[in-house]
């Protein structure tokens, strides 16, 4: 857990950025698809659309369109980053790293980069990488993105799980900045004996490709959708409490809750569970769906840039996802 400290820097999010493919995929597209419709998704998720890039687009640069908007927006260059973090499941290749080819693409000369495997959550948990970097004076500047194509892992003719996915990138830089507040506190939290709720179960050392388990389409997110709705209302309710109580603060204190973007349904339970009004939570899923690690700096972003983020606010950031794994941020913006 990072909590606030008197003795060590403060660590700023001085400039966001993100990119969502122009291809836009509709409920009614997907009734030609598979046996759906737009009513089902609708009540059911809250998603009405969702972005799709194009099958010879990699996650490098839907992150690498992002992190340029997130430089500009800092007003540094590529050269002044120290650290490239990227959370994704779906980078360009199992290895090298896509935070290496963005290092490349952004002429990062003096940073390093790695990725971080925590599915939804994996903003977050490069969030809190970042700001110990920041904090130990191992890095001045660290960029963190989060960033998938999902449409590429997909089983499109799978209607449990075709309907919630969308491809997206978000970005953060993160920065001392000698002023109070930025990041307070972070929280992270995982439970690997509820791996098989939500996978990709071929690709790794358990199952390598095969022609069997691309046969059984097995190189495609699968999920338990009822199990990880319970889970995750529990798991957003408990981390976004302890997250606050960390930062020494209270869910009324919030000017904004800006909930992982996976289902309208479990982001209402857990505002209710945190006893905030409705104004109070960014939604945006209705136009890209559950984008994993690029939910959340895609929701910062565009809460920042239409104004329902200022500066002096004070913000929750909270997440869910496969592992299980869970987290909450809470920043003074
Ligand atoms: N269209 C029409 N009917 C559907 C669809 C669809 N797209 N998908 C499922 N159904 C049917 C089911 O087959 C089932 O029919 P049956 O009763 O005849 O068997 C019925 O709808 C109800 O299915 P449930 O799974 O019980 O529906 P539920 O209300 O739980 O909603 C959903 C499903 C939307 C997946 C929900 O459980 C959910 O959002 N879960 C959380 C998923 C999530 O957030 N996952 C991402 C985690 S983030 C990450 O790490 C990537």
């Amino acid at each position: 857990m990072i909590a606030p400290s008197t003795t060590k820097p403060d660590v700023h999010i001085i400039g966001t950025g993100s990119y969502t493919p122009e291809r836009v995929l509709t409920n009614q597209e997907l009734e030609k698809i598979v046996d759906t419709s737009d009513e089902w998704i609708t009540t059911r998720t809250g998603i009405k659309e969702r972005r799709i890039s194009d099958p010879t687009t990699p996650s490098s640069v839907l992150a690498t369109k992002a992190a340029r908007r997130a430089l500009a927006d800092a007003k540094i260059e590529g050269s002044e980053l120290d650290q490239i973090i990227v959370g994704t499941v779906t980078g360009d290749r199992i290895f090298p790293s896509t935070a290496c080819i963005l290092q490349d693409n952004l002429g990062a000369t003096k940073a390093h980069g790695f990725d971080v495997s925590a599915a939804c959550a994996g903003f977050l948990y490069g969030l809190s990488l970042g700001v110990n970097a920041v904090r130990s004076g191992a890095a001045k500047t660290v960029l963190v993105v989060g960033v998938e194509t999902l449409s590429k892992i997909v089983n499109w003719t799978d209607r449990n799980t075709c309907v919630l996915f969308g491809d997206a990138a978000g970005a953060a830089i993160l920065r001392s900045t000698g002023e109070p507040g930025g990041i307070l506190a972070i929280c992270l939290h995982s439970d690997g004996s509820l791996v098989h709720l939500l996978e990709m179960p071929a690709g790794g050392s358990l199952l390598p490709p095969s022609h069997a388990t691309v046969d059984q389409r097995l190189h495609t997110i699968t999920m338990s959708g009822n199990d990880v709705f319970k889970h995750a209302v529990r798991a957003m309710e408990s981390v976004g409490l302890e997250c606050l109580e960390a930062a020494g603060h209270t869910p009324e204190e919030l000017d904004l809750l800006v909930p992982h973007q996976a289902n309208l349904r479990i982001i209402d339970a857990t505002a209710r569970r945190l006893g905030l009004p409705s104004e109070k939570v960014f939604v945006n899923l209705d136009r890209y769906g559950n984008t994993s690690a690029a939910s959340i700096p895609l929701a910062v972003d565009e809460a920042r840039r239409s104004g329902r983020i200022k500066a002096g606010d004070l913000v929750e950031l909270v997440t869910f996802g496969g592992g299980f794994t869970w987290a909450a941020a809470v920043v003074r913006f």
